[in-house]
Parts: C-alpha cells; sequence; structure tokens
C-alpha cells in the first residue's frame, strides 16, 4: 500500500514508526513530517490544510490510504475533498468526514450529541454574547470550581477552570463580550465541574464496528506535582492504572456503543479514530471531550503496545472488515516522557542542537516532535521537542529506562518533568 500520513509530531512519527514495520507498505510519504518521520518514509513540503494539493498528490503517486494525525485537515474537509474527487475517491482515509469531525470542532454539537443519546457526560448548558446575561445568571446557580469551555477549536487553550464565581463572571464576559478567544468563543459551554480521575481511551472504528486501543493517562502542567500551565503535553503512561475491566465494561456499554449508535442514527460516518476523553467519578464513566483523532503524547504511548498490524487493521476498515479484526494488545506498560525547550509553553528558543540521539539504546524510543534537521544534525524547532517512550512489565520499570534515556539527551535549556508516573507506579508496588 502508498500511505500518505498527514501531521509533523511526535504522534505522527510514532504513526509512521508504527506503519513502517507492517509488510503491507509499499511506500510512506508524510506531510509535513518532521526528521523522525524520515526515518520511515518520504517528507513533503505540503500544507496539511490544502485539500486540493492533498487530492493532486494522492491521485499522482497512487495513494491508497491517507492517515490524518491532526484534527485541524478534518475539521477543514480533507476527508470530504478525497471523496468529492473522483480521482482519490476510493481511497481510504483515517479520519472523519467534516460533519463527524464536528464532535471535536464544536463542543456545543459535541455536548448536544452526547444529550440526545445518553451518554454519560457534565451537566451543561450554552451562552453566546445575546445570552450573557443568563450565562452569569446560570454560574450563580452552580458551586465552585466553574468550567467554562469556549466551543470552537483554540488548540487546547480554551477551556478556563475558575476557582470563584466573580473570576468565572469576569472570564465569561471577556470571551464572550470582548471576544478574548476570537471566533472559537462566540459560544462558551458552562458546565458541572467534575470531581474524579481523569484518563484517555481510543478507539479505531469504521461507525459501526471498532477496536479498542490501550488506554492512557496524560500530564498536561509543565510542573512538577501538577503544577504551573497548561501544555499541549508533558508525558503520558498507559495502560492508564484506573481502567479496569469492571469500569472498561461500563464504557463500553454506556460510552463507545453509545456513541457509535447515536452516530449512526444521525447519518454521520466516521471512519478513524475517536479519542473519548474520561473522568471516573466513583465507578461511573463520564465524557469531558471527544476528539477526532489521536492523541499527543498518548499515541506515543499507546503505538508501542500493539502487537498487531496496525496498517492491517487501516485496510481493513477500508474494506469494511473491521469486525473480522482483533487487535492484539501487550501485557506490558509502556511511558513517555517529552523533552521541552525551556520556557515552554511561554516564549522558549528554537534552534537548539540536540545531543545524544545515537547514544539511545534499543531499550528506548525518540519520538521526535518539534525538531529540524540541518546538514545531519538535530535541532529543536517547537516547544516540545522530542519524547522517549519505553516499555516494560511495570511502570516503575518502563518510567526507569525512559528516565535512564533522557539523561542521555540534551540540548541548552531543555527541561522535562521528573515525575511522570510516579505517584502510580509507587502505589502499585504497594
Ligand atoms: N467538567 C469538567 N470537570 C473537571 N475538569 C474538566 C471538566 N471539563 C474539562 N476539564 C479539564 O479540562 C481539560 C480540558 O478540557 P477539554 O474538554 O478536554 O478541552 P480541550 O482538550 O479542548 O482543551 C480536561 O483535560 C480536564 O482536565
Ligand atoms: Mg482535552
Amino acid at each position: 500500500m502508498n500511505v500518505l500520513l498527514l501531521g509533523s509530531g511526535g504522534r505522527e512519527h510514532a504513526i509512521a514508526w508504527s506503519i513502517a514495520k507492517s509488510p503491507l507498505l509499499t511506500e510512506l510519504f508524510i506531510a509535513p513530517g518532521n526528521p523522525g518521520t524520515a526515518q520511515h518514509g518520504k517528507n513533503l513540503l505540503i500544507d496539511t490544510e490544502d485539500n486540493s494539493a492533498i487530492v493532486t498528490f494522492c491521485s499522482e503517486r497512487d495513494i491508497n490510504l491517507l492517515i490524518v494525525g491532526p484534527e485541524a485537515p478534518l475539521v477543514n474537509g480533507v476527508h470530504d475533498a478525497i471523496l468529492n474527487d473522483p480521482r482519490t475517491k476510493d481511497i481510504t482515509v483515517i479520519g472523519p468526514q467534516k460533519a463527524g469531525a464536528m464532535l471535536e470542532g464544536s463542543k456545543d454539537f459535541s455536548k448536544q450529541f452526547m444529550l440526545r443519546h445518553g451518554v454519560p457526560t457534565a451537566a451543561y448548558k450554552t451562552f453566546e454574547a445575546t445570552t450573557l446575561n443568563q450565562g452569569l445568571a446560570f454560574l450563580e446557580t452552580l458551586s465552585p470550581p466553574y468550567v467554562l469551555k469556549c466551543d470552537g477549536l483554540a488548540a487546547g487553550k480554551g477551556v478556563l477552570i475558575e476557582p470563584t464565581l466573580e473570576k468565572a463572571k469576569s472570564s465569561l464576559k471577556n470571551i464572550l463580550e470582548d471576544g478574548s478567544f476570537g471566533a472559537a468563543g462566540a459560544k462558551v459551554v458552562i458546565e458541572e465541574f467534575l470531581d474524579g480521575t481523569e484518563l484517555s481511551t481510543f478507539i479505531l472504528t469504521d461507525g459501526k464496528d471498532y477496536l479498542l486501543l490501550p488506554t492512557a493517562k496524560d500530564y498536561k502542567c509543565v510542573g512538577e506535582g501538577d503544577t504551573g500551565l497548561n501544555t499541549g503535553g508533558m508525558g503520558a503512561l498507559s495502560p492508564a492504572p484506573v481502567a479496569d475491566e469492571a469500569f472498561m465494561r461500563k464504557v463500553k456499554e454506556k460510552v463507545i456503543a453509545r456513541s457509535l449508535k447515536g452516530l449512526q442514527k444521525e447519518g454521520i460516518p466516521y471512519k478513524g479514530f475517536l479519542f473519548i476523553g474520561l473522568m471516573r467519578v466513583g465507578d461511573e464513566p463520564k465524557v469531558i471531550e471527544y476528539n477526532v483523532r489521536m492523541g499527543d503524547p498518548e499515541t506515543e504511548a499507546v503505538l508501542p503496545l500493539i502487537e498487531s498490524d496496525l496498517l492491517a487493521h487501516f485496510k481493513a476498515l477500508g474494506e469494511g472488515k473491521l469486525s473480522r479484526e482483533e487487535m492484539i494488545i501487550s501485557s506490558k506498560c509502556s511511558t513517555t516522557v517529552m523533552m521541552v525547550s525551556g520556557g515552554y509553553p511561554e516564549s522558549y528558543e528554537k534552534g537548539k542542537k540536540i545531543y545524544g540521539l545515537n547514544e539511545i539504546g534499543p531499550e528506548s524510543m525518540v519520538f521526535q516532535a518539534g525538531t529540524k534537521e540541518m546538514n545531519g544534525e538535530i535541532f529543536s524547532s517547537g516547544g516540545r521537542v522530542l519524547t522517549v517512550t519505553s516499555v516494560e512489565e511495570t511502570l516503575s520499570g518502563a518510567l526507569a529506562k525512559s528516565y535512564r534515556n533522557l539523561n542521555k539527551l540534551s540540548f541548552e535549556n531543555s527541561y522535562y518533568r521528573k515525575d511522570i508516573g510516579y505517584e502510580l507506579a509507587n502505589a502499585r508496588e504497594d
């Protein structure tokens, strides 16, 4: 098969690494990719939001499978563009059409969808500029902390959790009246705060059948002990320790089955990954949000645990044979730790030479994210620069390997959290 993969992060490096192992792969292209993906295929200078350039490339190079890493091209309708062109309409696309991408593209849409189909989630109401006063009054009926979510895509920065009523009211005014989040904040979802343990579940689905991937827990805060600013993610581990069998049975029944049935009922086609962000409240799952693609850095932790051929699963999905597939998942644990540029998620410097990449033993994998290559050497080019993933019998074993190898890597001002997973690894061994 000839494959085109869209994206340029650690997630895409992990996907490229995973499918490069498949005997079904003929040629792999990545747009735009990074020096990590270039180890497994050919990087291309194509804008991931230029649908016509993508369609033309797919047709000229006989692409059989298009895998969309990030959400933006999906919300931008790349899958629809492929289907609408007679030259490319038979290509399998991993990632939903625009209609399905609304599950991530609009928080208000996804909350309404969950409500319509009985998918457990926090109680909520949605407000816009014309209903600001009702929104302020609604806040008064809730108790702290207050959860405010911009409706549209806001690069992971559109959710505010405010400790006091005063702050919640002023944030709501800022978003709706002053437009502090632009178009993404034209509507705001205000919802009940869920007190519990967060985890992520992922399925690969054709809209009817699905394969369940390993679960994950990610670490969003930049500082140790989950302090400081929110980031795109500082590390992840898989499986999530709170995802025991009884709990996952509930997730399948109350969340996954109802979500897929809802898509079918509404006539929304869906092919690709569905990432379901959950809060475990007591013993019950509640959906925090849907994402219409894999997470980053969860992908870097999850894919190394999949022992079956991911590309074969994609192929089966395209042929309508997903129900015959079985995803084989290792019983081991996987951890990934992100190395970032000092200062991230605020301002930081780029262009720092990365040392030690050739010293990482086979016990760990480096997935590159914000890197670039110059004259055969690798430099930082973003906030999140690379992740180190390890797989072991225990979480603490995997973490020890990851940290041993992170120690061999460096660039000026590099930083990583030293405490990923420790609270859980210790709890498990007790
Ligand atoms: N109702 C809620 N109760 C408690 N925490 C929440 C709630 N909704 C969101 N959060 C927290 O805020 C984070 C971001 O919210 P989410 O809906 O995932 O938005 P996004 O990923 O688009 O920024 C979640 O990962 C979770 O930690
Ligand atoms: Mg989220």
